[in-house]
Parts: C-alpha cells; structure tokens; sequence
C-alpha cells in the first residue's frame, strides 16, 4: 500500500488542485479530509476549466475512487450545485465514484449567517473569511452540536438535534441581529436534500479499509495550506480547521495515512487572499507584475489576492510542523519576466535576526524580510514538460529554494494545464 499527502504549504491557493489531478493518474483513491466548499481547486484539461470545492480532484478521472471524510464540513446544497456543473462538462458522478462519509458535520444557512455576521461585527479587524460558515461548523463540530451527514436519514432523531441547535444560534441571532432561517422549512429543505445524498453516504473509515488491498494507492487531498492551520498557521487569521499532513488519518479515519510520503504543493512566490500577516507582501510594481501574470484572483470569492516573494523561511518551517518530504513547485512560469528574484531567507525583528516566524500576530506584522536576490531566467518556461528543458537559472532558482526549505522537489508545474508538468521524482514511490 502507499499513501500520497497534498497539502499546501502556504496560504492557500498553491496549485493544490492540478497537482492532484495530475498525480490522482497514478492513485486508486482521492480522499478530502478537511475543509470545505471555502476551498477551490482549479483543473484546467484538454481546455476545460473545473473549479472544485467539495468534490475531490480525482472526480474528472473515470475509474477512481472518490471520498469526502468525517473531517470535512459539508453544505449539502452546494455540493450537488457542484456535482451538477461537473457533470455538465461530462464526468459522470454517481455513487460508485463518489463516497461521503456519514459523519461529516453539515453546514446549514445558520452557519452561514453566523459567519456572515461576525465578519461585519469585527469591522477592519475582519479575519477576510469566504462567508461559506466553515468557522462556525467547525465550532460546532466541536460544541458537540452539529448536525452531521447521517442524521439527515432519520428525521425522529433529526427533529431534536436541529431543535438544539436552534436554541444555541437563537441566543447568538438576538444578541447579534442577525436573521436565522424559518425552523420547518429548514427542516424539510434537510429531509429532501438527505434522501439525495443517502445513495453516496458510508462509513468512511470503513469503506476505506474495505477497498483496500495490497496495492492500493491512495492520495490524501488537503484543502487551504499549512499557514492557515488553526493551530500552526497566522492564528488568528486562518480557517478553522487542521490543514496539516497529520490530519489526514483523523479526517478520513484510515489510520493508515500517517505512514505517507506528504507531498508539499509550493507557489513559486507567495500569495494570500483575505486579513492578515504577509512579512514578503510587495505592494509595488513587482507585486503587481507577479498578481497578472499569475491571475491571482480567488477562485471562490474572485478576490484579488495579496502577492509577493518566495518566503523560503516560512516554507521551511511548514516543512517542520506539517512533516512535508518533498515539493511540487508551482507558477514557475510566472516568474519568466523578472530580471531579479528576491527570497526571504530569514527576518529581523527588534534588531535580532530570526529563522522563524513568532506565533503572535503583533510580532508577525513587525517582523522585517532578510532578502536574497538571485537573478531571473529572462526567457519563457510556459509548457516545459522536462527538467533539462528548464533554464540554467531556473535550475538554480530550484535549487536553491531545495536548500533553504530543506526538501528536494519531485514536482515542478510550469502552467495551468494538467500536462505541463515536470516529475523530477514520483512521490508514490519514495
Ligand atoms: P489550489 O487551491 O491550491 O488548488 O489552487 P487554485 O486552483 O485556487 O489556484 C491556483 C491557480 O494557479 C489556478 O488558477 C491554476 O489553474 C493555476 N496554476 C496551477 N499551476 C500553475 C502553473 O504552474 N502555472 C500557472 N501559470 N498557473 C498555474
Ligand atoms: P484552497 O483549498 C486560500 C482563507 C480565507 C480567510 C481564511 C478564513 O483553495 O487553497 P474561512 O472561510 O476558511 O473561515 O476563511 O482562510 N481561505 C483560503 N485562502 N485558499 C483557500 O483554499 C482558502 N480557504 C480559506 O480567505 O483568509
Ligand atoms: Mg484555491
């Protein structure tokens, strides 16, 4: 058996996406364990573009197995608008590709509201959320209240807990002002969408075990990236949920996974969208150039998104707290116009040099980049599928990054399309 970890190791938006649907040719199953439909994971093949929320990306392959884990926050809406407009670009989705684990905390219009609301309440100091109700989910999950993806079969039992949860956003909606859904339509709107989400909901943990054997491959797909973790990322400026290699026993329940090689997918610059810390953020020209050439724009809520350089001392330390073996190195390509490149190699802060970034917001936003400058390519690497097609300085540019996060790269992606992509070595295998 191997087992294959994505996750990101930024803030997000790293090319998660094509990564795995690339790699997802050499897997039997894909697996999302965390996160939800904040997420959004671009595939761009034979010319069609899919933006996937919930589904995992190793849905647009015929013959893979497909599962959403216990650890993922699920609005049950939203996944069959999904589920449609994929299967209006002609992949099939039914329940022999598609697994949903049947403790999967739900996301309802309550969640939705609380999100909302609280966001409008912080003012400036809004944490930039994607307004979709994953922190209150979470919490929910947590407050041993949530509604979970198989109580929606039962409506003896649904009544009650829909009922208590009820009472817990009352309380909230009064102090706060905000409006809650009306209870019985909420209620049938949830006995409906159960009886369509019946056919694909299993056990995860189970099913996972069961369609194992001796050769399986499986390939764990994370959601945000390591900087957004709730306990290891730019706190409190992050999602709700564990976004590191770790989680993806816990959030799937194959406890297999923890022997996995975890596979680190890294922009080639940084880029963040939404409030908070970005010590390398260029507000200049260069971050400009680096924001169209790279289309940074979200692909959930179309947000511009911050850009700036490599930030090769925080990626070196997602390496150390999410376990990452190896890199798949992103938008190589995007840097083809840059005469120089500048990587952060370490900060000052209060005179002293640091190699890490401290765990209080007050201090991450004091923190001054130390720059190395290296220079650029000057030439187009758009579509290169070989490494020694690459530019010497491009070659350099890698190696460099390699020796300062501490990982080599086994993957180097040099545009948005599924074939542009450079295997140094297979992370399957290692
Ligand atoms: P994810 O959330 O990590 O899956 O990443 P997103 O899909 O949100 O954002 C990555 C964006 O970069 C998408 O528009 C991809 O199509 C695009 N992309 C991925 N890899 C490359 C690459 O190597 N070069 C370029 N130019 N674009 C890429
Ligand atoms: P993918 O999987 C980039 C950010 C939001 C916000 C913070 C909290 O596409 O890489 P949330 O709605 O999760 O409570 O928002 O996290 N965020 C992402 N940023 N990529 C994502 O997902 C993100 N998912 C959440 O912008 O700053
Ligand atoms: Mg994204």
């Amino acid at each position: 058996m191997s087992n294959l970890i994505i996750v990101g190791s930024q803030w997000g938006d790293e090319g998660k996406g094509k990564i795995v649907d690339w790699l997802s040719d050499r897997a039997d199953r894909v697996v999302r364990f965390q996160g939800g439909h904040n997420a959004g994971h671009t595939l761009v093949i034979d010319g069609v573009t899919f933006a996937l929320s919930l589904l995992p990306s190793g849905i647009v392959r015929p013959g893979k197995l497909n599962i959403i884990g216990n650890g993922v926050v699920i609005e049950p809406w939203a996944l069959f608008d999904e589920i449609e407009t994929v299967r209006k670009k002609g992949v099939q989705i039914s329940p022999d590709n598609l697994k949903i684990s049947d403790a999967a905390p739900l996301i309802l219009p309550l969640q939705v509201a609380l999100d909302r609301a609280r966001e409008k309440a912080r003012g400036i100091d809004k944490i930039g959320t994607t307004g979709r109700g994953i922190g209150p989910a979470y919490e929910d999950k947590v407050g041993r209240r949530a509604v979970r993806t198989g109580d929606l079969l039962n409506k003896a039992t649904l009544v009650p807990k829909l009922e208590a949860l009820f009472n817990h956003y009352e309380i909230l909606a009064a102090g706060m002002g905000f409006e809650l859904p009306e209870k019985t339509s909420l209620l049938s709107k949830c006995l409906e969408v159960g009886q369509a989400l019946a056919p694909f909901l299993v056990p995860a943990w189970l099913f996972l075990e069961q369609s194992s054997s001796e050769n399986s491959k499986t390939l764990f797909e994370g959601a945000q990236g390591a900087l957004l973790d709730i306990d290891h990322g730019t706190y409190p400026f992050v999602t709700s949920s564990n976004t590191h290699a770790a989680n993806a026993a816990l959030g799937s329940g194959y406890g297999d996974a923890r022997r996995a090689h975890v596979l680190g997918i890294t922009k080639a610059y940084t880029t963040r969208v939404g409030s908070g810390p970005f010590p390398t953020e260029d507000f200049n020209a260069e971050g400009n150039l680096l924001a169209s050439r790279g289309r940074e724009f979200g692909t959930v809520t179309g947000r511009p998104r911050r850009c700036g350089w490599f930030d090769a001392c925080l990626v070196r330390q997602t390496v150390k707290t999410s376990g990452i073996d190896s890199l798949a190195l992103t938008k190589l390509d995007v840097l083809d116009a840059f005469e120089k490149l500048h990587i952060c190699t370490g900060y000052t802060l209060n005179d002293q040099t640091i190699n890490h970034l401290p765990a209080s917001v007050d201090e991450q936003n004091k923190v001054t980049p130390i720059y190395e400058t290296v220079p650029g390519w000057m030439c187009s690497t758009e579509g290169i599928k070989n490494l020694n097609e690459l530019p010497n300085r491009a070659l350099a540019y890698i190696k460099r990054i390699e020796e300062l996060v501490d990982v080599p790269a086994s993957v180097i992606s040099t545009s948005p399309r599924r074939e542009d992509t450079i295997l140094k070595f297979d992370p399957f295998d290692d």
